[in-house]
């Protein structure tokens, strides 16, 4: 195939998948390299830094940082675009300053009762000239999270072959705030000279905020897609920053029922309707359920929250990180509510 039909032939895959969402995940849920199995919500600038330093060998040693900035913003429930700008970059010799310019769709997410998360990435490295696209799905299992990965670099390392990449992680929530994370990726044609990539972390919620944090040691530099296909050959210790804006919360007087279409929702066997809390958002925020159904929502974030009826007739208090609320919705009617210290964040349930 030429250059042009196999990007071509990818963008109508990549385009024709049926939608729903992937929230954006802080750390707590994402190894330190193979982070893709998200999507930013709507009216959310997420802006995640990461820096990664190595030393030189002797009698140089010098310190060497390898930032990467991330920024995506939600457009749709289930895409997001964005940008990884990469300095420091040993990917292309002529180009220390790598950017990649990406698109992303969630076609399935876990939240909204699919058996995974599936992410799709297609994306233009600037300075591979390259053509990059990935597939990320993502599936909890308790307190575990695991993670698999296959890309396709269409000029890998600005070479002009194609190569593909696949790769595996997990992260572990030790408590609801802290988890240890890893993977491992590889060149799926991979040379004796080419390295794994490879990464272990700390990865941290910050108390009272959306923001993450991840302490890692790597051998990746620059965390693109192709950045993460090889490894550096040099070990390198860094941190990752996670910063979820809202944008609503800027808006001033919108206090307004929950955006986006109805999701009508079977309870399962117990009658009972899950709706996950995380990174300042109910899941689900608008659904419709049959009278009868108790609805569960679990704070997944590290701040605490609330469910609180706008006419005041519920309210769970506040619910700590991990923490659980059952509500059952007997009576048909349209019930709206929201989270005390965070209005912007609201939701609505229907009961048929
Ligand atoms: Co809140």
């Amino acid at each position: 195939m030429t250059r042009e039909s196999r990007v071509f032939a990818l963008a109508v895959a990549f385009a024709g998948l049926s939608t729903s969402a992937a929230t954006a995940q802080s750390t707590l849920d994402a190894p330190a390299n193979l982070a893709g199995a998200w999507v930013a919500r709507p009216g959310v600038v997420q802006f995640n830094l990461i820096h990664r330093f190595d030393v030189s060998p002797a009698p140089v040693r010098k310190l060497n940082n390898t930032p990467t900035l991330l920024v995506a913003l939600g457009a749709l429930p289930w895409a997001s675009v964005g940008f990884v700008y990469g300095s420091n970059s040993g990917l292309v010799a002529a180009f220390p300053n790598e950017w990649e310019f990406f698109g992303r769709l969630a076609p399935l997410r876990e939240a909204a009762g699919a058996p995974l998360d599936a992410t799709l990435q297609g994306g233009y490295n600037v300075a591979a000239r390259s053509a990059d696209f990935a597939l990320t799905v993502a599936r909890r299992i308790g307190r575990l999270r695991l993670v698999g990965t296959g890309a396709l670099l269409e000029s890998a390392f600005d070479s002009a072959s194609t190569r593909g990449v696949v790769g595996a992680g997990a992260t572990f929530r030790v408590t609801p705030g802290l988890a240890l994370a890893a993977d491992v990726t590889s060149l799926t044609d991979r040379r004796a000279s080419e390295d794994l990539t490879w990464s272990a972390a700390f990865q941290l919620g910050v108390p009272y905020s959306p923001h993450s944090l991840s302490l890692h040691v790597t051998n990746v530099g620059t965390r693109t897609l192709q950045g993460l296909a090889r490894g550096s050959g040099v070990t390198r210790v860094g941190f990752e920053y996670t910063i979820p804006i809202t944008l609503r919360r800027y808006a001033q007087g919108r206090a307004r029922a929950a955006a986006g279409p109805v999701e009508r929702v079977a309870p399962d066997s117990g009658r009972v309707v899950r709706i996950d809390i995380a990174q300042l958002a109910f899941a689900r925020p608008r659904i419709e359920v049959s009278a009868g159904t108790t609805v569960e929502w679990v704070n997944r974030d590290p701040l605490p929250h609330t469910v609180t009826a706008d006419d005041g007739s519920y309210d769970s208090g506040s619910l700590q990180p991990a923490a659980v609320w059952r509500h059952a919705f007997d009576e048909p009617g349209t019930y709206t509510y929201h989270c005390t210290p965070h209005p912007f964040m609201r939701g609505t349930i229907v009961v048929r």
